[in-house]
């Protein structure tokens, strides 16, 4: 039977579209639910139009309460029982409890070489920092931020002439195809590190 794929997201939903649209075929795994903390992100509408179950829990009402946040967040969860949990451009931080309960079945994609640049603005910081390679990083979710064990990453060249914006934008293709790729294998029992170039 498929592996049964719960996607977080908190925008416009790209990489929860490449995703998607990878489980087809003789894929081992099939998208069971997208999960959002904004009602508002417009990657609810698109995985609707793709017939994916939607769900939404607006964090703010929850202020600092994550753990109250996340037991309301668990419910849509629990519902569609998933297999595999990817965060997909969700940009909540998780309570280390929660993402025990998913410990080495959650994936995260970041926009970085990680270790190099966690946290946010990362194709500014890499600018800044004079990197001559830049790129992105599928790795397990742990309690510690853009930490875990690396499952693939995928780089590009940074030229002289690249701003933030245009870093964003050629790591954004490059996410495209990386995550797909690596939850085709993930979900089919291979944890080996896959490494784009
Ligand atoms: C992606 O670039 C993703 O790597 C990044 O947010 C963007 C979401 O775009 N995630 C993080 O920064 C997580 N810390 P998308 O909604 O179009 O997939």
């Amino acid at each position: 039977m498929a592996a049964r794929v719960a996607i977080l997201v908190s925008g416009g939903g790209s990489n929860m579209l490449a995703l998607i649209d990878s489980m087809t075929g003789d894929h081992p795994a099939r998208p069971a639910l997208v999960l959002s903390n904004d009602p508002a992100a417009p990657a609810l509408a698109r995985a609707q139009a793709r017939g994916v179950t939607v769900a939404a829990v607006d964090h703010r009402p929850y202020g600092a309460d994550r753990a109250a946040f996340e037991a309301q967040l668990l419910r849509p969860l629990m519902a569609v029982r998933p297999d595999i949990v990817c965060l997909a451009g969700f940009m909540r931080v998780l309570t280390g409890e929660f993402v025990a309960r998913w410990q080495g079945r959650m994936l995260n994609i970041h926009p970085s070489l990680l270790p190099l640049h966690k946290g946010l603005h990362t194709h500014r910081r890499a600018l800044q920092a004079g990197d001559t390679e830049h790129g992105c990083s599928v790795h397990e979710v742990t309690a510690a931020l853009d930490d875990g064990p690396i499952l693939g990453q995928a780089r590009l060249q940074v030229q002289p002439d690249d701003t933030a914006e245009t870093l964003a934008a050629r790591v954004l293709t490059l996410e495209h195809r990386l995550y797909p790729a690596v939850l085709r294998r993930f979900a089919g029992g291979d944890r080996t590190r896959l490494d784009l170039v």
